[in-house]
């Protein structure tokens, strides 16, 4: 009985209840109290303090609560590009839509966005397969932090915000010349 009851919707309602809590005011934890340091080290007053230098940066109502692509988009954030000079930096300005049979509204994945921070290799081929429609993607394999879900929840907006994925009303006709993936 209990194997035939899908655990997807039980996990997405407590999802939706978690981003619902985390929308108060922007506070970050003192690094004495985030209990990733040691209280009692003297040396801790030397680092900057999250709320000193996160509090300038574009506001976010979840994760550390900062909005990192409009930091980096409004030049808030100059992050170096590469350490090592032969590195090769590519940015390429592609959508691909995803979610095109779910019930849920269409996911736009932009590789702009991605690869304003990361590299090709850091999802091709290992995650995704780099054609389109070729990757086989769920909600529940990422809510158990695969596919999206190595980044996201981890080192990108997690996966509460389900609108900035779910992006893309499902009654209109996508733009010409969209990529339809999955
Ligand atoms: C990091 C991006 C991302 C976030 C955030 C995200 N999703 Fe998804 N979701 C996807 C992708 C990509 C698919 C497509 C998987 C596929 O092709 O079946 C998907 C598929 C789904 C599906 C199955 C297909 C459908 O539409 O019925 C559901 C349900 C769903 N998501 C609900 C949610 C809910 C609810 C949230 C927020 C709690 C959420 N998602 C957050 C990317 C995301
Ligand atoms: C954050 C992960 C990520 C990064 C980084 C990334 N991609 Fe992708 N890429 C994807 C996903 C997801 C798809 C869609 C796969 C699908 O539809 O199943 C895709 C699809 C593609 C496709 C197929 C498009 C088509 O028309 O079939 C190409 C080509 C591609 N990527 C090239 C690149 C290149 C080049 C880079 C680096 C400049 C890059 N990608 C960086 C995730 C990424
Ligand atoms: C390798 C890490 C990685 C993977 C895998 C990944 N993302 Fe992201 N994603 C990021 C980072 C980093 C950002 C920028 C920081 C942020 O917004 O938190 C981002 C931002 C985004 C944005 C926001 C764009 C904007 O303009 O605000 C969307 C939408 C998104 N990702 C969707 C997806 C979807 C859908 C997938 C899976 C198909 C995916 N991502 C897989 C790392 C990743």
């Amino acid at each position: 009985m209990v194997s035939t009851i899908s655990r997807l919707p039980v996990l997405i309602l407590l999802l939706v209840s978690m981003a619902a809590w985390a929308q108060t005011a922007r506070q970050w934890l003192p690094l004495a109290k985030d209990g990733i340091h040691d209280p009692r080290n003297p040396a801790l007053r030397l680092l900057q303090e999250p709320a000193a230098a996160l509090s300038r940066l574009p506001a976010d109502g979840a994760g550390n609560q900062v909005n990192w692509v409009h930091a980096l988009e409004r030049g808030v954030i100059n992050p170096r590009t590469n350490i090592l000079p032969e590195t090769q930096v590519m940015v390429i300005d592609v959508d691909i839509y995803l979610n095109l049979r779910g019930g849920t509204p269409i996911v736009r994945f932009p590789h702009r966005a991605h690869t304003m921070w990361l590299d090709c290799t850091n999802c091709h081929q290992q995650l995704f397969a780099s054609k389109a429609g070729a990757n086989k993607l769920s909600m529940e394999a990422m809510l158990k932090g695969e596919q999206c879900g190595v980044c996201h929840g981890a080192v990108a907006f997690p996966l509460t915000e389900c609108a900035r994925c779910h992006n893309t009303p499902r009654n209109q006709p996508l733009p010409v010349g969209a990529i339809r993936g999955s």
